[in-house]
């Protein structure tokens, strides 16, 4: 009798578990998709998002996105955004406008404006995100494809 009773719980748990697997992909599929790109969107370290209007051209500015630090570039009205994080041992880069490069201070690694190594120790380019601008001006950042999450 324990048994049966044992075996009618551990199928109902198993039958919860199966529905609860096969709904969570129709969940994600029904969030729009301007709410999932909303993780990603560029803003100020204190979460506020930076529209695209607010960078002058020629301008760089330090951010965050879901992926950490951010760096971004605005030049001939157009965004390029990196990781800032260095593909060496992860310290931040700066941006150097009169070089039109990254420079990573910690050991001197240097990089071109689309982030690929052009000095120093760094063994990959930087990550470079696929850039949208909504309607409300808000600088969306994507990975691209084929890049590493
Ligand atoms: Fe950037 Fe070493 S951490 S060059």
């Amino acid at each position: 009798m324990e048994n049966k009773k044992f075996l009618g719980n551990l199928a109902i748990i198993l039958i919860f578990i199966t529905v609860l697997l096969s709904i969570i992909p129709v969940i994600f599929y029904l969030i729009p998709e301007s709410e999932k790109k909303e993780l990603n969107v560029f803003t100020d370290r204190n979460g506020n998002p930076i529209l695209f209007d607010q960078i002058k051209e020629g301008e760089h500015l330090l951010g965050v996105s879901k992926d950490g630090p951010t760096i971004l570039i605005k030049k001939e009205n157009k965004i390029y955004a990196f990781s800032a994080v260095c593909t060496h041992l992860g310290c931040i880069v700066k941006w150097l406008p009169e070089k039109e490069e990254f420079f990573c201070p910690c050991h001197a690694g240097r990089f071109d404006s689309e982030g690929k190594v052009i000095a120093g120790p760094p063994p990959a380019p930087l990550k470079r995100y696929k850039v949208e601008i909504d309607k409300e001006g808000k600088i969306i950042l994507s990975y691209n494809e084929g890049d590493q999450k």
